[in-house]
């Protein structure tokens, strides 16, 4: 059953649009735990404090702190099943959900994040050794590295670039105990964001 998040339609202008949108990620990320030691919403506030601290574009920043919306989106599967214990796509959900009011440089990135695991794993030596437990696991169940040709076609993609740099955020982005700001401070990054 999906649990869905704030329509954009249902409010009278875009900041209260993204007020509540960051009120549903705030309620549905707060208590929720995976195998790593953080929750969802200490991982998606340091994945945008990341991007915004490396290159500091707003979408960049948008798609960095909504890339694991399709997980609330998906909540009460994916509680019931773990998500590495069955893929369910949740870059393919949240992207395309998240696309009924954010523009492409959004969307693409979240929907490329998990391509771009496999890609990196088969490209950068080095990438799989760094992942946590939990993203080792789960790339097993999202196909493993991806071939060479596989790879040759990610990287020509549109998004591929941004895809990648939000992959490297997604896996810093896991820091137990780190302290975080408010989740309102990238209010205006979305606003900025959203498509007309
Ligand atoms: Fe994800
Ligand atoms: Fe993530």
């Amino acid at each position: 059953m999906m649990t869905g998040g704030p329509e954009r339609s249902d409010f009278s202008n875009d900041k209260d649009f993204v007020d509540a949108l960051l009120a549903w990620i705030v309620k549905c990320g707060t208590d929720w735990y995976y195998d790593e030691e953080i929750t969802q919403l200490e991982h998606a506030v340091q994945s945008a404090v990341l991007a915004r601290s490396k290159s500091g574009d707003s979408a960049d920043i948008t798609a960095a702190l909504l890339h694991d919306v399709g997980h609330f989106l998906m909540q009460s599967q994916a509680k019931e099943t773990r998500f590495h214990d069955r893929d369910l796509k949740h870059e393919i959900v949240g992207a395309n959900w998240l696309a009924r009011a954010f523009c492409p440089q959004v969307t693409e990135p979240v929907r490329l994040h998990v391509p771009a695991k496999r890609y990196l794993c088969a490209v950068d030596p080095g990438y799989w050794v760094g992942l946590s437990d939990g993203s080792k696991t789960s790339l097993v169940k999202q196909g493993g590295p991806m071939s060479d040709a596989k790879a040759k076609e990610f990287s020509a993609l549109p998004g591929c670039d941004a895809a990648v740099r939000l992959r490297r955020i997604d896996d810093q982005a896991k820091v137990a105990g780190l302290a975080i700001g408010p989740i309102e401070d990238f209010a205006d990054h979305l606003v900025k964001t959203l498509h007309t």
